[in-house]
């Protein structure tokens, strides 16, 4: 399917009014060509995802109406230039971090999002699965291309979590989230967001950050298998009424932006203070299990460079940079 035609039906579908049917013909006149093509661009959107209602003597439309998390709903809310300016939407992937890489290697631009509704083999860290309940959370990857050296990579999944974090509060200034380092968003103590960064480099250069967010929105405490009842929660839960989750995907991207361009004009520090002002970690005591050992001790900050400061009972300060954290 030719991508520019695609693109340019979508781009026309947006643009009509919520319950403004197009017709093919007009559709076929906008993008200069066959009423076969504009069908197939049809079909393809639809197999993208899309809802798209057509009417035999009007044309088509894209439904509105639904709960979905596509370009159709995220659109209207985007104030970014770059991040969220394109977005590949689908009803069911493997994981979205799978796809963001494909797209990678298709040169997808800076800011590209992958969001589905569901996944069916979600990832973690340290390769844990991710649940993923179908429609009632956002499930997406940022692809970002800064241009930075990989060492610095593990200092923008704390940047991603401080977007994050800083856009629901935005958004639901009820709410209480803290950060548990390195980037899971906790409210009550209960887990609301994962984030798992994963880094494709040259031996010099990041090619691209695949910024995988799992959030819990719209899910009922019933909807969480048994294991998760007593350590997740959901936005919903916690607010006491579901959320548009196309509003606060926006309201992400729009953080992402602002902080990836600070990033790269400042470098880390200024969003170091801005984690340490959300974090639930430091200053509390934490056992960290590593690889290789189990830390007790308290949490007295993190370094430029992301990696967080333990100091033991023996006064010693250890450097963690990798682990699971229990507070
Ligand atoms: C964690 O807490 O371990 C990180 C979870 C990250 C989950 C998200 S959901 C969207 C993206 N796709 C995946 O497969 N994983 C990330």
């Amino acid at each position: 399917m030719n991508g520019s035609t695609k693109e340019r039906v979508l781009q026309a579908l947006l643009q009509a009014k919520k319950d403004d049917y197009i017709s093919g013909a007009q559709l076929a006149t906008f993008c200069d060509v066959s009423r076969t093509s504009i069908w197939k661009a049809i079909q393809s959107l639809e197999q993208d995802g899309y809802t798209i209602v057509s009417a035999k003597t009007k044309g088509y439309r894209l439904d509105g109406d639904s709960d979905f998390v596509d370009a159709a709903h995220i659109e209207p809310y985007l104030q970014t230039k770059e991040i969220g300016r394109t977005i590949v939407y689908k009803k069911e992937v493997t994981s979205t971090q799978t796809v963001a890489s494909e797209l990678v290697k298709e040169n997808t631009p800076h800011g590209t999002i992958v969001i589905a509704e569901s996944q069916t083999a979600g990832r973690g860290r340290m390769e844990r699965p991710w649940e993923t309940t179908a429609a009632k959370g956002i499930w997406m990857t940022v692809v970002l291309r800064p241009d930075i050296p990989p060492h610095q990579a593990p200092q923008f999944t704390l940047v991603a979590a401080v977007a994050v974090i800083n856009a629901m509060k935005a958004l639901y200034p009820s709410l209480e989230p803290v950060i548990k380092w390195p980037n899971d968003i906790l409210i009550g103590g209960k887990k609301t967001t994962g984030i798992l960064t994963e880094m494709l480099a040259e031996s010099d250069r990041v090619n691209a950050l695949l910024v995988g967010i799992g959030i819990n929105m719209n899910q009922a405490m019933s909807d969480f298998p048994d294991e998760l009842q007593t350590i997740a929660t959901s936005l919903a839960v916690e607010l006491g009424h579901t959320v548009d989750r196309a509003e606060l995907v926006a309201m992400i991207c729009s953080y992402l932006e602002n902080y990836t361009q600070l990033y790269v004009k400042h470098g880390f520090s200024r969003l170091k203070t801005l984690w340490e002002e959300s974090s639930g970690t430091i200053g509390k005591r934490i056992r960290a299990t590593t690889l290789r050992e189990v830390l007790e001790g308290i949490a007295i900050g993190i370094t430029e460079d992301g990696v967080l400061q333990l100091q033991l009972d023996s006064g010693e300060v250890r450097g963690i940079y990798s682990a699971d954290i229990e507070l």
